[in-house]
């Protein structure tokens, strides 16, 4: 490899069409943040770098939640400065940005131990971008911007366009926490719980549905402690889940993350009155033991969280359960683990994310002494998995010689393929029917489940509904 290699030539760095290239980390709502960034700097005239040798911009789009997410972070960073630095030799520029959580948690520190960092902003400021880059421009010093003001974000965000989301999208309605689960940065990284006014929410699926949008995916670190218009009978999740439906071209609707304290009766009951409302629901519990959960300030008990899904199953029998789980937790004895293994035993989950406990500075379980070794947590994490896997693979099964609707999202890897999704998230793969006109991307269609792979369905078309 020479030094140019994957550069362009140095006049055309100088053109004045600049290109961007995000690369996005961490859970769904880094995802979506990645979409209002590229929203923001297409308004400034930056197109997409198909990667980030080519690119006049990078963005890392951070995430702090585990230490490894975060070194991730710092060897990327590595790689980026020598790039830089190629650039520069060859007569260009090339700006790196770091975004999202680990930006808010490590601010000042990420310039101080990443030379050739030239802007910090946290998941709240990304709107102030375009102000970010002329005042870089300008001065040429590292810009750290690490406040939390999201009522002005979003309220700035709200009259933009997304383009090119594809049939399924996401779509922000609430953000940070206020729960302080004792191992979790989030409250830390995104702020106190923060949700946007129900109208910002209704404009802005509008501009999806009229993108081509069919499904929404409405998120937020507690989606479910949603209270849109406080005061105002659309305050809660569910009444904002009846109005989005009323939308036409919008089909589908999801949500995700839920948290057990804030499960309301009335969004249970929309499960079972709401064809849109899709029969999914991610509910993390973390651990199975109580005085775990206690430990972890989780607010709930095993019980409670049992009584919960059961009152979700009698509601909607078919709902797909999903979690998320915390192998080795700080003092978590093999009786506390097989507590775990007994809940999720006794719920059944279709599919789930497990972890192992990972210290996060400024948690208070960090500072806890009994932590568990790392061997331990593994095993832990193995035998878990073992398990959640061997359930999911038995509700996919469970769907074999059944009717499914399905979104058609994508052409599949062969001819005729097209590969969607089930009502239960489930990715599904079938053939175009032979002597029928193609089916579309974006059409919702009748598909009978036919076999399981390991990641996927197949099935046969059956009819098209819209
Ligand atoms: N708000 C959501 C999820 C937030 S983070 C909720 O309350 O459930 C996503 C998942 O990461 C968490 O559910 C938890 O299982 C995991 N997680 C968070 N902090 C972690 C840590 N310090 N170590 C390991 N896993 C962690
Ligand atoms: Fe983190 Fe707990 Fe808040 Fe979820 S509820 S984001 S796990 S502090
Ligand atoms: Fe990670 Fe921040 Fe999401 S820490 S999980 S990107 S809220």
């Amino acid at each position: 490899m020479n030094d140019m290699s994957g550069l362009p030539p140095a006049a055309d760095v100088k053109a004045p069409a600049k290109t961007a290239f995000i690369k996005t980390y961490g859970c769904q709502m880094n995802v979506y943040d990645t979409t209002r960034m590229e929203d923001i700097l297409a308004g400034e005239g930056y197109g997409t770098a198909a990667s980030a040798e080519e690119a006049d911009l990078v963005i890392l789009n951070t995430c702090h939640i585990r230490e490894k997410a975060a070194e991730k972070v710092y060897s990327e960073l590595g790689k980026l400065r020598d790039m830089k630095r190629l650039r520069t030799k060859a007569g260009g520029e090339m700006v790196i940005a770091v975004a999202g959580c680990v930006a808010q948690a490590e601010g000042e520190e990420i310039a101080r131990r990443s030379k050739g960092v030239d802007l910090v902003f946290g998941p709240q400021t990304f709107h102030r971008l375009p102000d970010y880059l002329a005042r870089h421009k300008e001065t040429g010093r590292t810009i750290v911007e690490t406040e939390f003001p999201a009522s002005e974000k979003f309220g700035s965000l709200a009259g933009r366009k997304s383009a090119g989301h594809g049939v399924a999208a996401f779509l922000t309605v609430q953000e940070g926490c206020d729960k302080f689960c004792s191992f979790c940065v989030v409250p830390y990284t995104r702020g106190a719980e923060f949700s946007r006014p129900v109208a910002q929410v209704l404009a802005e699926a509008r501009n999806l549905a009229a993108t081509g949008v069919r499904e929404v995916t409405l998120l937020g670190q507690n989606v479910n402690a949603y209270a849109g218009d406080a005061g105002s009978s659309t305050a809660s999740l569910a009444s904002l889940v009846a109005e989005l439906s009323l939308i036409t071209g919008i089909d589908r609707i999801r949500y995700t993350t839920s948290h057990p304290r804030d499960m309301s009766a009335d969004l249970i009951e929309a499960h079972a009155s709401n064809v849109k409302l899709m029969p999914y629901l991610h509910l993390p519990v973390q651990a199975g033991s109580d005085r775990i959960l206690k430990a972890m300030n989780r607010g709930h008990s095993a019980q409670s969280y049992l009584d919960l899904i059961a009152k979700v199953r009698a509601t909607r029998p078919d709902m797909a359960i999903s979690g998320d789980f915390i192998v080795g937790f700080p003092g978590e004895t093999e009786a506390e683990f097989q507590d775990t293994l007994a809940i999720v035993r006794a719920v059944g989950y279709a599919s789930a994310y497990s972890f192992k406990y990972s210290p996060r500075p400024g948690t208070p379980a960090a500072d806890q002494d009994d932590q568990v070794p790392e061997e331990e947590k593994l095993d832990r994490l193995h035998r878990l998995q073992a398990l959640l896997l061997e359930q999911q693979q038995a509700f996919n099964r469970s769907c074999v010689g059944k009717t499914l609707t399905v979104l058609l999202e994508k052409p599949g890897r062969n001819t005729g393929q097209m590969i969607g999704r089930s009502p239960y998230l489930q990715s599904v793969h079938m053939e175009q029917p032979a002597g029928l006109a193609p089916l579309a991307v974006g059409a919702l269609v009748e598909t009978r489940i036919l076999a399981v792979g390991p990641n996927s369905l197949s099935g046969q078309y059956e009819g098209t509904v819209t």
